[in-house]
């Protein structure tokens, strides 16, 4: 695994191999055959990385993008994110691209830990838009990357991969609150509020704010055909989530 010396690498299991380094140097790959990219693919590593790849002869490689590719909101990674999965696909490589939804199940989650923990202090919460959402979890995440290795089908393809059906935003949210055995109350708010609040207060960007009201769902059938993809539902992930940040 490759880690910076900055990394908190106390979540790895016992036994993994960490090398020091980072994906701006050379990347230290004698002996590897196999790599998993989990950085995000929209920081402009992308180009130089495949092509050191292709040099040191590492033949497999998976790749973690994102769905948010498809987002219609003006977005600055958006172009560094289409033009990292073209390089990805011209290259010499077996490569396999996975686009996952939103990833939630541990604590160091940035969403739906936040939301647990805010649902467990309040008991009324604003909702803004009531867009489809589709979170994975984090375990069958993992679960199709270690398929896609296994799997000489992925080979060249690209997947979106999205938890086991589409939820409305409100539905998520009164979900998510069942799993703590809470009731909430639900206080829409208007979407060109929320834009001014967020340029406000910078607590979260506008475009953020835009994503909450636009649809997230996605096709995963490819998925469930080639990798075995079976995603859990929200309502199992999310009880999990709340077991594991000791919330019940
Ligand atoms: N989180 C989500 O909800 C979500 C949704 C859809 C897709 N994705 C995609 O899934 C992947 C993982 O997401 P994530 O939220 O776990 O991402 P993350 O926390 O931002 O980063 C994942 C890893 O990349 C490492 N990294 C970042 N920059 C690096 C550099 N310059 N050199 C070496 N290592 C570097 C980080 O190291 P440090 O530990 O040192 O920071 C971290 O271990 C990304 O490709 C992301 O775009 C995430």
């Amino acid at each position: 695994m490759l880690a910076r010396t900055t990394s908190d690498v106390s979540v790895l299991p016992p036994g993994v191999e960490v090398r020091a380094g980072q994906l701006e140097d050379p990347l230290p790959l004698a002996d590897v055959t196999s790599v998993v990219y989990c950085a995000s693919m929209g920081f402009g590593h992308i180009p130089p990385v495949v092509q050191q790849l292709e040099s040191a002869g590492v033949k497999r490689a998976v790749f973690i993008s994102t769905t948010a590719i498809f987002t219609s909101l003006p977005s600055r990674s958006r172009a560094v994110r289409v033009h990292a999965e073209s390089v990805v696909n011209n290259s010499s490589l077996d490569w396999t691209i996975l686009r996952p939804t939103m990833i939630y199940g541990t604590a160091r989650d940035r969403n739906i830990s936040r939301l647990l923990r805010l649902l467990k202090r309040s008991p009324v919460f604003p909702l803004c838009g009531n867009a489809l959402w589709q979170p994975v979890y984090v375990e069958d995440l993992a679960g199709a990357v270690v398929s896609s290795l296994d799997s000489d089908a992925s080979i060249s393809r690209t997947y979106n991969l999205a938890g086991a059906c589409a939820l409305r935003f409100a539905e998520l949210v009164r979900t998510a609150a069942h799993a703590l055995s809470r009731r909430v109350l639900l206080v829409p708010v208007p979407l060109s509020a929320a834009v001014v609040a967020a340029r406000l207060t910078r607590v979260v960007t506008s475009e953020q704010v835009r994503r909450l009201a636009e649809d997230k769902a996605f096709d995963y059938a490819p998925a469930a055909q080639d990798l075995g993809f079976k995603p859990r539902s929200f309502s199992e992930g999310v009880h999990l989530e709340a077991r594991a940040l000791g919330l019940l």
